[in-house]
C-alpha cells in the first residue's frame, strides 16, 4: 500500500514556501536589469507609471523573449543589451516574474490552497485525519462534509 505520508507532504509544502519566499540569490541578469531596465519596468517588473505601466509578464519562450529584448530594448538605446547580456537579463526576468510559472510562484499560498479541487482538499484532510485515527478500523472510509 503506497501512501504519501502526511509528513512528506508537509516537508514538500515547507520546501515550496521556502523556495518561493527566499530572497533570490543575485542572478547575473539581475545586475543588468537593475542598471538598464528597472527605471521603466520596476524592481519586480510591476511597471512604472508614465514609463511602461504594464507588468512585464507574458507567454513568450525564453528564446523569443531574448530576441525581443535584443531587438527592442532598452527603449531608445536598442542594441546596448545584446548577446550574452540579453540572454542573462531574459533568463532573470523569465524566472523571476515574466513566465506563468514565476507568476504562480509569487501568488500568496492561501490563494494556492483555495485552488485545491474538492477531491484534492478531501485527500489532504483524509491524510491529516489518518494520523489521528490509528485505532482499529482507522483505514475505514470516512464520510466528509465539505
Ligand atoms: C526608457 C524606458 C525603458 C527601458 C530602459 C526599458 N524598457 Fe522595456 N519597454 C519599454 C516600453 C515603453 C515598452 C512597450 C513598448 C514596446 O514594446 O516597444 C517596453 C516593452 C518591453 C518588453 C515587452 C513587454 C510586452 O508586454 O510586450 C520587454 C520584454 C521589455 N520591455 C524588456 C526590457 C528589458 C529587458 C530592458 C533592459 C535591458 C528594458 N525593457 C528597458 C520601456 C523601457
Amino acid at each position: 500500500m503506497a501512501q504519501t505520508s502526511p509528513h512528506s507532504r508537509f516537508a514538500w509544502l515547507t520546501l515550496g514556501l521556502l523556495t518561493a519566499y527566499a530572497p533570490a540569490a543575485e542572478h547575473p541578469g539581475a545586475v543588468i536589469y537593475q542598471k538598464m531596465c528597472q527605471e521603466c519596468h520596476g524592481a519586480k517588473g510591476q511597471g512604472v507609471k508614465d514609463k511602461f505601466d504594464d507588468p512585464l509578464t507574458g507567454d513568450l519562450t525564453l528564446e523569443a523573449l531574448t530576441r525581443k529584448i535584443e531587438r527592442t530594448m532598452p527603449e531608445d538605446k536598442e542594441g546596448t543589451c545584446v548577446g550574452e547580456d540579453a540572454k542573462q537579463v531574459a533568463a532573470y526576468i523569465y524566472e523571476s516574474f515574466y513566465s506563468a510559472a514565476a507568476q504562480a510562484r509569487s501568488r500568496p499560498p492561501d490563494q494556492d490552497l483555495s485552488r485545491l479541487t474538492i477531491s484534492q482538499y478531501r485527500a489532504s484532510v483524509m491524510d491529516l485525519i489518518g494520523r489521528f485515527r490509528m485505532g482499529p478500523g482507522f483505514d475505514r472510509p470516512v464520510k466528509l462534509q465539505v
